[in-house]
């Protein structure tokens, strides 16, 4: 209920809007209300009368009525509509925004089928709440506010009895709707372990298909399928158990109400025509009971996702500017860690008392066994986790002293394997830095030894990539990363594995833009190949999450420690 509220909040700009709908849906439904009373006067008045000027007044009226039913109708499902894709676009942005606010930690722990069901499925069930529900809610309400006005008006006995019999299966409607909403959570959730499921096994194609595991993959999302259609199942046994049950409820009332009306017209207590109409209303009294049980039940289903949206949206941002964050100013790029220690999971550390300084326009690097610590070093510095202890500071800023944005943006990161977008080669290297102009980015491509590929590309720098594009090779989409970090121009620079994924030929030529990149930049490289990290100011060996020895190659190679018994498999290797 809190969670509707806070939903309303969403709808509070529209409020005018709603206004004039709700006034609609009201008139509207009135329109319904008028259909007895014509039936009442028709029997009471003009068949035994044989009043003709009243015959005529009925019949301007029967127009007339109809006429504005069917323009207040228009203006319900326009100005409904309307607000519900107002709401929801605006819903759908926050929810977007959220999600590039959220911390990576959190987009290791879920999947991104399960982000995506939030902001499509989630969200286009709370506008069939908004939209749909708001209508005949408010229309079922109002024919029953009056009918049963009516009825009281034409015989209170017999609207009593009547008034007795539908908490009855007011009752009915409440132990279902309670069922359903548990049973809605559980389809919403089905659904989204398939998308999550389709979304991984349709990206991994290419290993599914080289471990041949189609077969696996087939079982796997028959399970799935299985369990989805299981709960669907459910919920549908549940919802059309619920309506014959209600309109039963509603027949035998209506049975009672038939006999007692018969009776007070042969008692003479009212006429003919009264009872007819009484008749009408109570019967047209089961369609909103019905519908309003029945929305019930989809406002359940609908409540759970709006839970679900809301959970979202209150996730606590782990990682934000601070309310007194200063912009980092122009920075030399001096990095120094003071004994930071960090965790991903609480109590198994990850990094233990990493201390460290590089002076700008230093290159240090990180060596270690897979698994040691290294990428998650190069994960902090840009602040992407929160250390749990020490401190990080570029030119004696604490990385958590500064926003953010002023952070990262001075940090250049060439990752082991490059995303691109699905846009133009160009605009893909202009995620660098959106202001640069075309001459900038052929500059960057240029420099990052990229230029002459991409020229030979079917629209050179206007060809797109991605899914409905070209496929670029491993070495290409890391020269595009290169150019991105040119273009960007950052005091630190991050390269992680920036040439572990590639064969030796593109290696080579990456490695000698890398190379050119580092020039006058602090730059933290993890490299695979010894060979490229010779020449680095420190070496800092890591194992199991610490520093073990630091130094020149040469110190290193003299210490006999971890480093040279790296540097000797790997040298034997290369002589082999
Ligand atoms: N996103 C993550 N969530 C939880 N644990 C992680 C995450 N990334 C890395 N780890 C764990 O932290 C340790 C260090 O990993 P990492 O820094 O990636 O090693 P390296 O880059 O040296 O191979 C490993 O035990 C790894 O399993
Ligand atoms: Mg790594």
């Amino acid at each position: 209920m809190k969670n509707y509220k806070r939903l309303l909040q969403y709808i509070r700009p529209y409020l005018k809007q709603l206004g004039l709908a709700i006034i609609c849906i009201v008139l509207a439904a009135a329109a319904n209300l008028y259909v007895p009373w014509i039936i009442k006067d028709m029997i009471d008045q003009v068949l035994s009368d044989k009043n003709m000027a009243l015959l005529n007044v009925i019949a301007i009226g029967i127009v007339v009525v109809f006429f504005f039913r069917g323009i207040f109708y228009y203006g319900q499902s326009y100005l409904v509509s309307y607000i519900g894709q107002k709401v929801i676009i605006d819903v759908r942005e926050v929810m977007f925004r959220k999600f590039q606010r959220m911390p990576m930690a959190y987009f290791d722990r879920h999947q991104t089928g399960e982000t995506m069901s939030y902001i499509t499925n989630d969200v286009a069930a709370i506008q069939s709440a908004l939209v749909d529900q708001l209508i005949e809610f408010v229309t079922e309400t109002s024919i029953l506010i009056g009918s049963i006005v009516m009825m009281v008006y034409l015989d209170w006995k017999l609207s009593l009895l009547t008034l007795v019999i539908i908490p009855l299966v007011g009752q009915a409607m409440k132990i279902f709707g309670r069922k359903i909403k548990r049973n809605g959570t559980v389809i919403q959730e089905r659904m989204a372990d398939i998308t999550s499921l389709l979304q991984e096994s349709i990206s991994s194609i290419r290993v599914v298909k080289s471990f041949v595991r189609e077969k696996y993959e087939i079982d796997r999302f028959q399970r799935q399928n299985e369990l989805n259609f299981q709960a669907a199942m459910k919920n549908v046994q549940l919802t059309s158990l619920l309506t014959p049950t209600v309109e039963f409820l509603a027949a035998i009332a209506v049975t009672f109400i038939v006999w007692f009306g018969g009776y007070e017209v042969i008692n003479g207590e009212i006429t003919a025509g009264a009872l007819i109409a009484f008749l009408t209303y109570a019967i047209n009294l089961a369609n909103p009971v019905k519908r309003l049980s029945r929305l019930y039940g989809n406002l359940q289903k609908a409540m759970a996702a709006v839970d679900r949206v809301f959970h979202i949206i209150d996730l606590e941002e782990t990682i934000r500017d601070k309310k007194d964050a200063i912009e980092l100013p122009q920075i030399q790029g001096h990095v120094t860690l003071d004994h930071v220690t960090f965790e991903y999971k609480k109590g198994v550390p990850a990094l233990q008392d990493v201390s460290l300084e590089v002076k700008p326009g230093e290159m240090v690097a990180f060596v270690g066994p897979s698994g040691a610590g290294k990428s998650t070093i190069a994960n902090l510095i840009p602040r992407f986790y929160e250390i749990t202890g020490g401190s990080i500071a570029i030119d004696g800023h604490d990385i958590r002293d500064v926003t953010l944005a002023s952070l990262r943006g001075q940090i250049g990161i060439v990752p082991q394997e490059t995303m691109l977008f699905s846009t133009s080669v160009r605009e893909n290297i202009r995620y660098g830095r959106l202001d640069a102009t075309d001459e900038e980015v052929e500059a960057a491509a240029k420099a990052a030894n990229a230029d002459a590929f991409i020229r030979n590309l079917p629209q050179g720098y206007d060809t797109q990539i991605g899914e409905r594009g070209m496929n670029l090779s491993g070495g290409q989409r890391q020269r595009m990363a290169i150019a991105r970090a040119i273009l960007k121009n950052p005091r630190v620079l991050i390269l992680d594995e920036a040439t572990s994924a590639l064969d030796t030929e593109s290696e080579k030529i990456v490695q000698k833009a890398l190379d050119d990149l580092m020039v006058g930049r602090t730059s933290f490289v993890i490299a695979h190949r010894l060979s490229t990290i010779f020449n680095a100011n420190q070496i800092y060996v890591i194992d199991h999450g610490r520093i073990i020895e630091h130094g020149t190659h040469e110190e290193l190679l003299e210490k006999g420690g971890l480093y040279s018994h790296l540097y000797n498999i790997q040298f034997k290797k290369t002589e082999a």
